[in-house]
């Protein structure tokens, strides 16, 4: 039998193992799916302890997913990035990823969404770094835009194609724009929302990061506009599918990790 896991402190009821191990049901995988809370500063040797008992593969989570950069051979992404989730043992040295990136990628192609042109990527915090690189790289323009400006500007000198911003020019910046991604805190367990309404139109594709509540006000307003929407259940499930199918080297039952993720929703 396969173990795999989280690590995270907090870890907090994570929606990972019900979604994965749905995944290994569906699939005939004989595996679990655990959690683990390590202390915040040892999430490095908490991948070396893993390496030595045999974890197949972790995910890592708050605050772990700079610390453990030290302990894998990060693929050229998550080197970019800075921030690995993903770790898989199978090989000689762990071998890290950033899924945060591709499944905001796969969820916006989940809904028939074309990554072409350009795309408001709010807020640059750990994800929106992961999203503005995963964007770039489908040869998006990014414009990221956040509370503090400096840090847009700071994370858009990583990124190529990509430009810095304030909040305050949301509006202007969205006004040509194909897609936007809100990966600001912002609408989590509030009814707040990042964007003005006014600034959102039909021609836009909505991700919103956040999941609680899965109909956030900007998605509502989103609609509102005739926007596309996509809610944060799917960039979850999305950066756990493309986990699932880094360590099984299969295709994820995708349908069956959503029905598992949602009911736990
Ligand atoms: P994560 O790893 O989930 O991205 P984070 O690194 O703490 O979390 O980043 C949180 C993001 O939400 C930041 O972009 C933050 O903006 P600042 O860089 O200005 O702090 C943004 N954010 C949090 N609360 C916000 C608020 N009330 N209004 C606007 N942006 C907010």
């Amino acid at each position: 039998m396969n173990v795999y896991g989280l690590i995270g402190n907090p870890v907090g009821h994570s929606l990972s193992p019900p979604m994965h191990e749905a995944g290994y049901e569906a699939l005939g995988i004989d595996a679990k799916y655990v959690t683990f809370e390590p202390p915040a500063d040892e999430g490095a040797a908490a991948v070396e302890a893993a390496e030595k008992l045999g974890v197949a593969g972790l995910n890592v989570t708050i605050p772990f997913k700079q610390d453990v950069l030290a302990a894998v051979d990060p693929d050229p992404l998550a080197q970019r990035i800075g921030a690995v989730n993903t770790v898989d043992f199978s090989g000689e040295t762990p071998r890290g990823y950033n899924t945060d990136a591709v499944g905001a990628v796969r969820a916006l192609d989940h809904h028939g969404v074309e990554l072409s042109g350009t795309a408001v990527v709010v807020g640059a915090g750990g994800a929106g770094r992961a999203v503005a690189f995963g964007l770039a790289d489908e040869g998006m323009a990014v414009r990221i835009a956040n509370r503090t400006e400096s840090k847009a500007v700071d994370l858009a000198a990583d990124v190529p194609e990509a430009s810095g911003h304030g909040l305050d020019e949301l509006a202007e910046l969205l006004a040509d724009a194909d897609v936007l991604v809100n990966c600001t805190s912002v609408g989590m367990d509030e009814d707040a929302t990042p964007v003005p309404a006014e600034a959102l139109h039909g021609d836009l594709a909505v991700l919103d990061a956040v999941y609680s509540p899965i109909e956030t006000r900007l998605l509502r307003d989103a609609a509102a506009a005739g926007a596309t929407t996509v809610d944060g259940a799917w960039m979850l499930l999305y950066q756990g599918v493309e986990a699932f199918e880094r360590w099984t080297g299969e295709d994820a039952p995708v349908d069956s990790m959503n029905a598992a993720l949602r009911a736990g929703l």
